[in-house]
């Protein structure tokens, strides 16, 4: 086991995160603290051929902490895993020095997986540069780069490399800013809220359209005034009778803020 790897990670879990008070309280209730010591001991014996007990050791580690860190996986210096429940890390996934990863994350085979046994031996799992945050419950599939300093939001898959400093957000992941410039500039930040949003304006359309359409039924008459007045179209080409929408709509609730 490599003590001052330990020290300074306890050292560097202090300096991140400000609910940490004290060394004692790391060392006791820290689970990305207690699984990096675990895979230290896995990873040893792992190196050292005893491929079983290795597994068993990093299940262990799985059990106590919700950590799962395959013992093959090569990990560096000061890598912080926040919170940790449910992460995941592929045998062949390597971490850069300094790198941050919270609860839920995957590095895993992504296609691989589907290869089985065909696989073995082969690199299938991502390469972290330094400095790399993973936020929480994002995917990061197969063999693939992730440059320093890159930084992925939480509940992002990704499936390609991408260069040094970039920002991935989506599902599929795509870089908005590279070097602290935004890529792009067209292209929403979060496509799926675009998509969502387009779509129920496209609903809303049709009820009213809908709506209109019952009202001449029941009422031809009465409506053939209707007609001109509401149907007529406003200055944006749009039919003017507007159904009148309460705040509480969950798709509204979603898109003002909820869900995005
Ligand atoms: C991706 C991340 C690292 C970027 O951080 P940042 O560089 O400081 O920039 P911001 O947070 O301002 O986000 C940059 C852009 O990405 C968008 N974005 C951030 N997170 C996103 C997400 N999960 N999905 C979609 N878009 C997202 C923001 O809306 C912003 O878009 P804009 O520039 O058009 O306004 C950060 O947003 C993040 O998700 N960190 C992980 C946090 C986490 O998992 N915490 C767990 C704590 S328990």
């Amino acid at each position: 086991m490599h003590l001052p790897s330990i020290n300074e990670l306890i050292d560097t879990i202090l300096e991140k995160d400000p609910a940490a008070r004290s060394r004692l309280e790391v060392v006791l209730c820290y689970p990305g603290f207690q699984a990096f010591v675990i895979h230290q001991i896995a990873n040893e014996l792992w190196r050292n051929e005893f491929f079983t007990l290795g597994r068993f050791v990093s299940h262990i580690g799985r059990v106590l902490t919700g950590i799962e860190i395959h013992p093959g996986a090569t990990i560096g210096r000061r890598v912080f895993i926040d919170h940790g429940m449910g992460v995941v890390i592929g045998e062949t996934a390597m971490i850069g020095d300094d790198c941050v990863i919270y609860q839920g994350v995957t590095l895993g085979a992504g296609a691989a997986a589907r290869m089985g046994a065909l696989s073995r031996g082969k690199k299938r799992h991502p390469t972290l540069g330094k400095g790399v945050i993973v936020g929480s419950n994002a995917e990061v599939q197969g063999d693939i780069e992730l440059g320093d300093n890159t930084r992925i939001a939480s509940g992002s898959i990704l499936l390609k490399s991408v260069p040094a400093n970039s920002v991935v957000v989506g599902v599929p992941g795509r870089v908005i800013y590279q070097d602290g410039h935004r890529v792009d500039e067209d292209v929403p930040a979060d496509i799926e809220a675009e998509a969502i949003k387009s779509l129920k304006q496209s609903i809303e359309n049709l009820e009213d359209q809908f709506d209109q359409l019952q009202q001449q039924i029941k009422d031809p008459e009465k409506n053939q005034f209707k007609e001109q007045s509401s149907l007529s179209p406003s200055s944006d080409g749009q039919p003017s009778t507007q159904r009148t929408r309460v705040n509480t709509d969950p798709v509204d609730v979603f898109l003002n803020g909820a869900g995005i």
